[in-house]
């Protein structure tokens, strides 16, 4: 099943799909026939919880796609079985990155093929400065983004180089946790709430940051309970109920669509 609607992207990458059209040999079409990411009937399982119920859903590269549903709908869930977390346990379906499978490896090996999860908790290493939680991010495996470029990002990370980072703020923690992403080298960013507890001005700062990580090329799944919020940056959305996709369809036709709103998302 993939209902996901063939909107296009931002203009730059519309036109860039447009002059390679142009170029393409037979073999690039066949490559551009498979999506940049992909899930496919992924079921997991906490010992015996069926949670995780056949979740199957593809991206392009570049897009930014909002998971929606209730709390308890297997969101975060969804997000720990695509970045190989131990648990949930992925007991069936496929994962592909780039034309790699993901399912069949570990947490570390899906790290290293540029799948970062940034969790709720944000889990920013305590007794170490905001330097300290960057640098052993990038201790193992290939760097990607390099300091000068995630401190363009978030000015406010650079002013607190030497601050302990479990006594920054809760946007700035949110801001290390997606630079602490970055500064490796990621393909998938999978971000769980990024926008909880944080005041709107501090939200909009993380949401400006968002939009420059979409125009580096990076790929992103955002889950978030403000779905309104979400639905602004995002291209396409799926909504979860129980562990199962009840919809796959562009942002705007969420927003558009009442009953659905009503029904899961309750706005
Ligand atoms: N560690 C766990 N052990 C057992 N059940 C869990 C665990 N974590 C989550 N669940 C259950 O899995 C379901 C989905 O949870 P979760 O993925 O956290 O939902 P969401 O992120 O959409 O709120 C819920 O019913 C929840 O109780
Ligand atoms: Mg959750």
């Amino acid at each position: 099943m993939n209902m996901v609607a063939k909107k296009p992207v931002a203009m730059k990458k519309a036109f860039a799909a447009m002059t390679k059209a142009k170029t393409s040999t037979k073999t690039s079409k066949k490559a551009s026939e498979h999506a940049f990411f992909s899930c496919k009937d992924i079921k997991s399982y906490y010992g015996d919880s069926y949670i995780v119920q056949g979740v199957s859903f593809e991206m392009k590269e570049g897009e930014i796609l909002a998971l929606l549903g209730r709390n308890g709908a297997g969101k975060t869930s969804t997000l720990r079985s695509i970045a190989r977390a131990d648990s949930p346990e992925l007991r069936s379906g496929e994962v592909w990155l780039d034309g790699v499978a993901l399912h069949d490896k570990p947490a570390h090996e899906a790290a290293n093929l540029g799948v970062q999860l940034v969790q709720e908790d944000r889990h920013i290493i305590q007794g170490l400065t905001v330097k300290e939680n960057l640098d052993l991010a990038t201790i193992s495996g290939a760097k990607g983004w390099d300091y000068e470029r995630i401190y363009d990002l978030f000015p406010r990370l650079k002013e607190r180089l030497n601050q302990e980072g479990t006594t920054l703020s809760g946007g700035e923690q949110q801001m290390l946790a997606i630079g602490r992403a970055l500064s490796r080298d990621i393909k998938l960013l999978l971000l769980d709430e990024p926008y909880e507890g944080l005041a709107p001005v501090v939200r909009h700062d993380i949401e400006r940051a968002l939009i420059e990580v979409r125009e580096a090329g990076i790929t992103t799944i955002l889950v978030e309970q403000n779905a309104v919020a979400a639905l602004k940056l995002a291209d396409h959305a799926i909504i979860l109920d129980t562990g199962e996709v009840v919809f796959s369809g562009t942002a705007k036709e969420v927003l558009d669509n009442k009953k659905l709103r009503h029904d899961y998302l309750a706005i």
